[in-house]
């Protein structure tokens, strides 16, 4: 028995991994182990042999399971001071850097936009970019051959020898989506939809593409000077200016009547324009009463509603704001420009935090 301890003793002290220090204990101590087989034994011996054996074999049962259980827990103790040792990690080190972007201007005019026309109850609408021409100018009381189809410079779809579709155009303005939000939703209704819009034009202050925002409010007795104060209270969010003064001018418009071009407040100082100061006048949109026709051809009834619209050029108020002088500089994806004129992803535009930072 002396011989069998010092064997299992020796061996468990020189173990260095677990599943070895297993099989160990299935040879000593499991069922048919070396000492379980010896219990056994037991049986076959007299009284008094018996209460000799059967208290040291215990004895040395117990011995080998608290000292293969010792084992055990000081392999798992060097495993995990390994693992500590070779997993270490400098989290004072530096981080790598991450390229970041910047917000486009004219996403955050956008969001700018949309944030204080949102306070004024107005919902933010899309529509199509390819649209029919009956969206794009039929609908908008622009027959076939009103002269304002070819001031627009539209770009048509090109179709296919016997296709008879409607002719498709890349939208020249947004109004389309008025028809489009008085089929979906009827009146009352209160949106803005800014959106890209194209036109076959290319010069400083034009691009094929630019983008525009369209704003619609019908109800029963929505009138002109509601207009004027949902403007004067944009503009004056909008370039963070109270009181900026706004003048409305007579012009036409197949799509209202009557229609009105607005300009705000600007004067000139050095070649250096200043919004909201002086005597001098900046076109800024096209606006008007919703001409019935209009309201007609989205299903709407003009002897019950009636409203304003106005479409304007979210480029334009963005170069006003932040004194951006050319247009084409906007979709040259130049990365100095972006990183220059763009902004935080992190500034979101908020009435209460400020428009822009
Ligand atoms: N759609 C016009 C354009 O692109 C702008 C415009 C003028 C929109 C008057 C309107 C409006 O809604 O009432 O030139």
């Amino acid at each position: 028995m002396d011989a069998l301890r010092q064997k299992y003793i020796d061996a468990i002290a020189n173990v260095a991994d677990e599943s070895t220090l297993e099989d160990l204990r299935v040879a000593a101590v499991g069922k048919k182990g070396e000492v379980s087989l010896k219990m056994r034994e037991l049986g076959k011996m007299t009284p008094e042999e018996r209460q000799v054996a059967g208290p040291k074999l215990n004895a040395l049962k117990d011995e080998l399971n608290s000292a293969l259980s010792a084992k055990k827990a000081a392999l798992a103790d060097a495993a995990l001071d390994e693992r500590l040792r070779s997993e270490w990690l400098d989290v004072t080190l530096p981080s790598r850097s991450r390229g970041q972007g910047t917000i486009h201007p004219v996403s955050q005019v956008t969001e700018e936009v949309s944030a204080i026309f949102a306070d004024m109850g107005f919902t933010v609408a899309e529509g199509p970019q390819i649209e029919n021409d009956w969206y794009n100018f039929d609908a908008l009381n622009i027959p076939p051959h009103h002269p304002a189809r070819q001031e627009f410079d539209t770009f048509y779809m090109n179709r296919a020898e016997g296709d008879d579709r409607p002719p498709h155009v890349l939208r020249t303005h947004t109004s389309p989506v008025q028809i489009r939000e008085m089929e979906k939703t009827g009146a009352p209704i209160r949106v803005i939809a800014p959106g890209r819009v194209y036109r076959s034009d290319y010069d400083q202050t034009h691009t094929p593409m630019f983008h525009q925002i369209e704003g619609m409010a019908i109800g029963k007795d929505i009138s002109m000077a509601n207009l004027k104060w949902v403007l004067e209270e944009f503009f004056a969010a909008f370039f963070e200016i109270d009181g900026i003064k706004t003048r409305f001018r007579a012009s036409h418009f197949p799509f209202t009547e009557p229609s009105a071009e607005v300009d705000i407040q600007c004067s000139w100082v050095d070649g250096q324009l200043r919004i909201g100061e002086g005597d001098d006048w900046m076109e800024v949109l096209g606006s008007g009463m919703m001409h019935p026709k209009v309201l007609q051809a989205g299903g709407v009834d003009p002897d019950k509603w009636q409203g304003f619209a106005f479409g304007m050029g979210i480029d334009r108020i963005a170069m006003l704001k932040y004194g951006i002088p050319d247009l084409r500089a906007f979709f040259d994806s130049d990365l100095r420009w972006l990183r220059h004129y763009g902004f935080s992803a992190l500034d979101m535009p908020t009435l209460h935090g400020g428009l822009s930072k």
